[in-house]
């Protein structure tokens, strides 16, 4: 069983392919995870990330290992645990000019498929790109959709502790990234032709986990 879950940022697209595939007893992998890490790599290698070319050139040096048991994820690069710090401003500032450069797209897709693969007895993948270019095979793709504003709201939520932004300066910068994202030549965020979309604004995240186990029952 190989679910996809796209969407843009703030959908509840990580709480919910959590809870989805400990649930059901599939794997999870957040692909977002693999481009903030590889982001973080660049960063931290001094590569300049506003040079495509210096990213393609370094796009095979980074070793990205991603655990993927839903209670525990984990996410490494060369042996070091960036969790914590993929999470950071600098690299969520990053990350959508990275992710954008084809060679890192190749590269982390592979992995991506790799991992898929080999999931026992299946896989919950998150993303932005799973149903049209990584996974277009699976067997449910969902796109998880909410307003501008909810999004927001939630991301703002997440970050507790961070309120000089404030909740407008939040939304300004996730409606920069989803534009990035939505517009790159390469694998663009974007819903697959047969993904079932689900409009998660005036639903509780339990309501969203039911929805999705649902679809997936119905596909057992
Ligand atoms: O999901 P998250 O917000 O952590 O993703 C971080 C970034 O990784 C996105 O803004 C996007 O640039 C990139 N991404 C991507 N393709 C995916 C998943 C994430 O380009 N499948």
């Amino acid at each position: 069983m190989i679910v996809g879950i796209d969407g843009p940022s703030g959908t509840g697209k990580s709480s919910t392919s959590k809870a989805v595939a400990a649930k059901l007893g599939l794997r999870y992998l957040d692909t977002g995870a693999q481009y903030r890490a590889i982001t973080w790599w660049m960063l931290h290698h001094g590569i300049d990330i506003k040079d495509p070319a210096a990213i393609a050139a370094a796009a095979g040096r980074a070793e990205i290992v991603s655990g993927t048991d839903p209670s525990a994820p984990t996410i490494t690069v060369d042996g070091t645990d960036v969790a914590a710090p993929i999470r950071t401003q600098e690299v969520t500032s990053a990350v959508s000019a990275v992710s954008a450069v084809p060679e890192v797209r190749a590269r982390i897709t592979e992995l991506q498929r790799s991992i898929a693969k080999e999931a026992v007895p299946g896989i919950v993948v998150e993303g932005r790109d799973i149903g049209t270019t990584v996974l277009p095979d699976a067997d449910l793709k969902v796109f998880l959709t909410a307003s501008e504003e909810a999004r927001a709201a939630r991301r703002s939520g997440e970050l507790k502790g961070k309120d000089a932004a404030g909740l407008k300066a939040t939304q300004e910068a996730l409606a920069r990234r989803d534009a990035a994202d939505s517009t790159r030549k390469t694998s663009p965020l974007a819903k697959a032709g047969d993904a079932v979309e689900v409009d998660t604004t005036e639903l509780t995240l339990e309501q969203v986990i039911e929805c999705v186990v649902t679809l997936v029952e119905e596909k057992q």
